[in-house]
C-alpha cells in the first residue's frame, strides 16, 4: 500500500481537488486498493471545511466527488504516516521542509514535477480568482495525477493491472 498526502495552503481547493482527481484515477485503472489517499493545508484556517463550492463544482462537471471531504491542518506527524507528500506549489514545499521530522519518511515533490514537460511547476492558487482558474486548476492537476500514478508505476511501488 502506497499512502499520499495532497498539500496546498487552505485545503479547500487545490489539494482536495488533486485527492479527488488522483483517486478517480486509480479507481479508473484498477489500482485504488493500492493506495491510501488524504489532503491537507499548510494553514488551519478552513479545518473542518467543505472544499470551495467552485473546486466541487468544476470537479463534479469532469465526474468528480468532492462533496464528502473536509479540511485539515497538515502536521508533522504527517510524515511518518505517508510516503508521499505531494505539494500544489513552491511556498507549500517551503513550509512542508521547516515542518517535515528530520526522521520522517515522507517524500515531498511538487504535483507539476510529474506533469508535461511544458507543465508550469506550481498550481496556480485560485482562491481569489474566477471560475477558470478552477478548470485550469483541474487540467494541471489531471495531467501530473496521471504522470505520477505513472511513475509509482514504473518505480514498482504499485503493481499494475
Ligand atoms: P487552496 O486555496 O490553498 O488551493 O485551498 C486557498 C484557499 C483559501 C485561502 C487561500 C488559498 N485563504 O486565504 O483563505
Amino acid at each position: 500500500m502506497v499512502s499520499v498526502l495532497f498539500v496546498c495552503l487552505g485545503n479547500i481547493c487545490r489539494s482536495p481537488t488533486a485527492e479527488g482527481v488522483f483517486r478517480s484515477i486509480c479507481q479508473e485503472r484498477g489500482l485504488a486498493n493500492q493506495v491510501r489517499i488524504d489532503s491537507a493545508g499548510t494553514a488551519g484556517w478552513h479545518a473542518g471545511k467543505s472544499p470551495d463550492g467552485r473546486a466541487t463544482l468544476a470537479a463534479a462537471n469532469r465526474g468528480v466527488d468532492l462533496s464528502g471531504l473536509r479540511a485539515r491542518q497538515v502536521k508533522d506527524t504527517d510524515f511518518y504516516h505517508f510516503d508521499f507528500v505531494i505539494a500544489m506549489d513552491g511556498n507549500n514545499v517551503d513550509d512542508l521542509e521547516a515542518l517535515k521530522p528530520v526522521d520522517g519518511r515522507g517524500e515531498i515533490h511538487r504535483l507539476l514535477a510529474f506533469g508535461e514537460s511544458d507543465s508550469p511547476l506550481d498550481v496556480p492558487d485560485p482562491y481569489y480568482g474566477g471560475d477558470a482558474g478552477f478548470e485550469l486548476v483541474l487540467d494541471l492537476i489531471t495531467s501530473a495525477s496521471q504522470g505520477f500514478l505513472d511513475h509509482l508505476v514504473a518505480t514498482g511501488l504499485i503493481a499494475s493491472n
